[in-house]
């Protein structure tokens, strides 16, 4: 039993009120008991000295002296240790008395001797050296007091039974304290075990193990505690069971997001970070926990995170990350987590990257420009040979056909450009089904270099075009021919003349490429990532001189990638550029083709 515990109490409890209430009862006994002996005593030791007087009359009266009558009542002793013996009238001893000693007459003798009704005298008596109980009865003779009677027993006779009652009493006690024990031991065991399994039971619930119940049957208040506590448990279980299956779908949302989320705690230690976080921003999974400055460094993010933590307010910022082709445009969205009580508990970041999303809005703006401006060159240059015509050059009749001449092919390229970019629309929009079939991209390439050999020989360009084998793939035949037509079409306008265009086509892998290589200017680097947009030309004034519109390039690319293809460019400036296209192969290669 642990000192301090619930039994422990209880049973000194029960111990404590046994002895507290033996110990009353002794207190009130005990006294009583003293008294109620010690008057027995004084009775029985007062009632011998009356017999013994009335004896000792009588020999009195026979004429006996006092030494005689001394000699005769010391015989009427009944134990050595008692004293009989006579006083005379002046209450002293005779002469010849064993016990005789001269001193002031005790009061029990004075009593007698006046015929008061003697009392008990308790006291020491220096010739026995011992506390003793005296009595005294008066010897009547005639009528005359002559003299008492004088008894005396030891005071040890009283405290010895009073003793026995002292061990009984003790003996008492000792017996009802042990019984107080063991009783108590058992009843408080009683009422402690189920208190001790309750607080076993809640011991292991905070420990984790919900599924833990208490097992107490009693119909006391202890059961009806045990009943409430294993409600409360059940239903603590059901919380947790839901809270756990909300975090769980959460958990599931933010780390399916495509968004970068990032929260911190409101030490700035990192709270939560899902897998595009670690994409995005270059986090590790194990910088979970780490302080958010170390994990992300100086960064926009953590600078964000910690002014929104700190300020309390929604923040919203745009930030880049790398640089040159590299560099990714970002929105940040912070909000601040607050605990109860409104205590800062940190911030948590949404991270979009807005590259493409940008780049996107930029081309739509950009798009009703371009096309603007482009159509207004043409129209300007139509407008303005009208007028010189109308305002009387159509009289010479050489000046005139080289007018309608040039407005001719201006009428032209106006028509090809709405021409391309109502393929583009239409591309985009994916409005016409394309017609896939199996082509034989061998025979497509030789195509298109044939239709292209009159303007290469024109321009003094080496046309070559080489297959290895036949390669079929599932496509549109016509588009996947504009593609091809288009890039060696480029490839002879921006080469110098003299110079060469090779077309080749190889297996790669899975995919059948076709590479055109010409040996012209080439496209400086910074150039290169936006020479599929539309409308882009390397150098405007120059390319607006052979005719392009620069939508040539993005039209490929769509046609292209709607094969699930690939269309690349590697390039030198000065020394040419080889552009690629990847197709997946048809993987029944062997089938006869329709081309
Ligand atoms: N082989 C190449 N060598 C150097 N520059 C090239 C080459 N191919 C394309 N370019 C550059 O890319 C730009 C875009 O080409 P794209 O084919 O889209 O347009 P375009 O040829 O100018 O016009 P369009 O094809 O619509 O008639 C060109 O204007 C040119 O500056
Ligand atoms: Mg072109």
């Amino acid at each position: 039993m642990k000192l301090g515990s619930l039994r422990w109490k209880l049973t000194a409890s029960h111990l404590l009120l046994v002895v507290f209430s033996l110990a009353l009862a002794a207190a009130y006994l005990v006294p009583a008991l003293v008294q109620l002996q010690t008057e027995m005593y004084e009775r029985a030791v007062l009632s011998q000295a009356r017999m013994a007087a009335r004896m000792l009359e009588g020999s009195q009266a026979g004429g006996l002296t006092l030494s005689q009558l001394d000699a005769a009542a010391n015989r009427l002793a009944w134990r050595p240790e008692v004293y009989v013996g006579v006083k005379d009238a002046d209450g002293q001893a005779p002469a010849t008395s064993r016990w005789a000693q001269a001193g002031p007459v005790p009061p029990e003798v004075t009593a007698a001797l006046h015929g008061a009704p003697s009392p008990v005298d308790i006291r020491y008596d220096p010739v026995l050296g011992e506390t003793r109980l005296f009595a005294a009865a008066p010897l009547v003779s005639n009528g005359r007091v002559t003299g008492v009677v004088q008894i005396s027993v030891p005071h040890v006779w009283v405290q010895a039974v009073l003793n026995r009652v002292w061990t009984a009493l003790g003996t008492a006690l000792l017996l009802g304290a042990a019984a107080a024990w063991l009783l108590g031991a058992w009843r408080a065991r009683a009422l402690s075990a189920p208190v001790q399994e309750l607080a076993f039971t809640a011991g292991r619930i905070s420990a984790g193990d919900l599924a833990s119940r208490a097992t107490v049957a009693s119909r006391d208040e202890i059961g009806n505690l045990a009943a409430a506590f294993n409600r409360m448990a059940d239903q603590l279980s059901q919380k947790l069971d839901a809270l756990t299956e909300e975090r769980t779908k959460i958990e599931a949302i933010i780390s399916s997001m495509s968004d970068a989320v990032v929260a911190t705690d409101g030490a700035g230690r990192l709270l939560l970070l899902n897998g595009a976080a670690r994409d995005l921003l270059g986090l590790r999974p194990d910088d979970a926990g780490r302080p958010a400055a170390d994990a992300l460094g100086d960064h926009a993010v953590w600078r964000a995170l910690d002014h929104t933590a700190r300020r309390g307010t929604d923040a919203a910022e745009e930030f880049t990350l790398g640089s040159g082709a590299r560099e990714r445009l970002f929105h940040l969205n912070a909000t601040p987590l607050r605990a109860a009580g409104g205590r800062n508990a940190g911030a948590v970041a949404v991270v979009r990257d807005v590259t493409e999303f940008r780049r996107a809005e930029r081309l739509r703006r950009d798009l009703t420009a371009n096309v603007s401006h482009e159509l207004r060159t043409p129209l300007t240059s139509i407008k303005g040979f009208t007028e010189t015509l109308l305002a009387g050059a159509a009289a010479d009749e050489q000046a005139c056909r080289r007018f309608l001449t040039i407005i001719d092919a201006e009428a032209t390229r106006l028509m090809t450009l709405v021409d391309d970019l109502m393929a583009l629309s239409r591309l985009e929009s994916r409005a016409e089904p394309m017609e896939l079939g199996p082509v034989r991209l061998d025979a497509l390439v030789e195509e298109a270099a044939s239709r292209l050999r009159p303007q290469a020989a024109q321009h003094h360009i080496a046309l070559r075009a080489s297959a290895a084998g036949t390669l079929v793939v599932t496509a549109d035949a016509d588009r996947i021919l504009q593609v091809f037509t288009n890039l060696i079409d480029n490839a002879i306008k921006f080469t110098p003349e003299g110079g060469a265009v090779e077309v080749t086509l190889r297996e790669d892998g899975a995919d059948a490429v076709v590479s055109v290589t010409d040996s012209g200017r080439g496209i400086p680097p910074d150039d290169l990532p936006r020479i599929f947009d539309r409308f882009y030309r390397v150098e405007r004034s120059r390319s607006r001189e052979a005719g392009g519109s620069g939508l040539g390039l993005a039209i490929a690319k769509h046609i292209v990638d709607a094969h699930g293809g690939r269309i690349m460019v590697t390039s030198r400036p000065g020394a040419g550029s080889t552009f690629s296209v990847a197709l997946p192969l048809a993987r029944e290669a062997t089938s006869a083709p329709a081309n």
